[in-house]
């Protein structure tokens, strides 16, 4: 899957102008396929630590780091950039909070990956120069983070900001009518 498919540009949001579905069925997408690469990581760190580095683990490694150092940055800029500033825009304290806490969560997530995405290339290229124990460790953080990060923003986040596309569509939709009868 290409990181491309969850890449877009604003002028492709306003291109969802009918309605706020497309976008979001995107992002929406991407926390599914987020959460099935998290499974299939903390299921290679359990076959690496009973079968060792097979071939199979190997190309495992390769798509999972592939995946995690290319779609999922890019998705998490995608909501840099298009659903995060019109929350840090609102009124509500405890809102504004709870987005400034996901920004840090990308901040933490990416530390997290810059250290683990070179044991996994590793992995990949047959190496075995990783420490097992390391490794099981710092998978556990980035599964822990990345899984309670999504479960904040699709319980709060993504509402809100869905709720304020349709708005600002209605409102568009609205002054073409007016135009259009005028
Ligand atoms: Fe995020
Ligand atoms: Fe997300």
């Amino acid at each position: 899957m290409s990181a491309q498919r969850y890449r877009a540009s604003p002028d492709a949001v306003s291109a969802a102008s009918a309605s706020t579905g497309g976008e979001f069925r995107a992002l929406d997408a991407c926390h599914l396929e987020i959460a099935n690469h998290l499974d299939r990581l903390q299921a290679l760190v359990d076959r690496i630590g009973r079968d060792g580095v097979t071939t199979q683990a190997q190309h495992e490694a390769a798509e999972i780091e592939s995946f995690f150092s290319a779609t999922a940055r890019s998705h998490h800029a995608d909501e840099e950039r298009h659903v995060f500033p019109p929350l840090l825009a609102s009124a509500d304290a405890d809102m504004v909070q709870a987005v400034r806490r996901l920004q840090q969560d990308h901040g933490f997530i990416e530390e997290n990956w810059i250290e683990l995405s070179p044991q996994l290339r590793a992995l990949a290229g047959g190496y075995h120069w990783y420490d097992l124990d390391e490794l099981r460790h710092g998978v556990q953080v980035f599964i822990d983070l990345l899984r309670d990060h999504i479960e904040l923003e699709e319980s709060l986040i993504y509402p809100h900001a869905k709720a304020h596309w349709a708005e600002v569509f209605a409102r568009r939709a609205q002054r073409r009518a007016e135009v259009g009868a005028g």
